[in-house]
């Protein structure tokens, strides 16, 4: 499949690139939380989810996730990350394509963090994730993208917020 993460860089991703969803995690929760239909449905998907760094705090907020993601590694590290609810049935990782997708539930909050959905090849597949997504879900969907702007600014560093050690790609 295109675009799906190595497990050596999956490895990677789970030890170094944990900062993104740590730091929205406490926003989406408490938005979420505070919306009627948080307290009917407590199912929500996770769009690209990666290694599960966000799924996590959904699980510890008492939600259930699905969390789906092309990478076969990444969904590993997900399911370690968050293994006693994978085994308690409150966590679940498919692996699919946000474009192509379908759930037999309605999700009441869908997710798509860390500029994942700029991973669709194209505009058609990033209409087919809304229209996949506008099926899945009752309540809100929140995703962040870069912009063909903020993609011609980009020079390709990744500054890590926690040291000053600059690691470019
Ligand atoms: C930048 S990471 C973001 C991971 C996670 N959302 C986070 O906040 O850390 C992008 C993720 O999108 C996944 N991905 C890329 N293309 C995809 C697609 N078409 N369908 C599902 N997942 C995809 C990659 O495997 C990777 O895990």
């Amino acid at each position: 499949m295109p675009q799906a993460y190595s497990a050596q860089f999956a490895h990677l991703y789970n030890r170094r690139w944990t900062e993104f969803a740590n730091h929205v995690a406490p926003y989406l929760t408490h938005f979420y939380a505070d919306t009627e239909l948080s307290k009917t449905n407590k199912h929500v998907l996770d769009l690209c989810c990666g290694t599960g760094q966000l799924a996590l705090h959904f699980l510890q907020f008492n939600y259930q996730i699905t969390g789906l993601d092309l990478s076969h590694a990444m969904l590993q590290h997900a399911r370690e990350n968050t293994r006693q609810f994978v085994e308690a049935g409150l966590a679940h990782f498919v692996q699919g394509d946000a474009a192509n997708f379908t759930f037999n539930r309605k999700f009441g909050l869908v997710l798509s963090t860390f500029d994942a959905l700029n991973h669709l090849p194209d505009e058609q597949a990033l209409r087919d994730c809304f229209a996949c997504t506008a099926t899945a879900c009752e309540g809100t969907f929140i995703f962040d993208l870069n912009t063909r702007r903020g993609l011609n600014n980009w020079d390709g560093s990744f500054i890590q917020e926690n040291s000053a050690e600059l690691t470019l790609l």
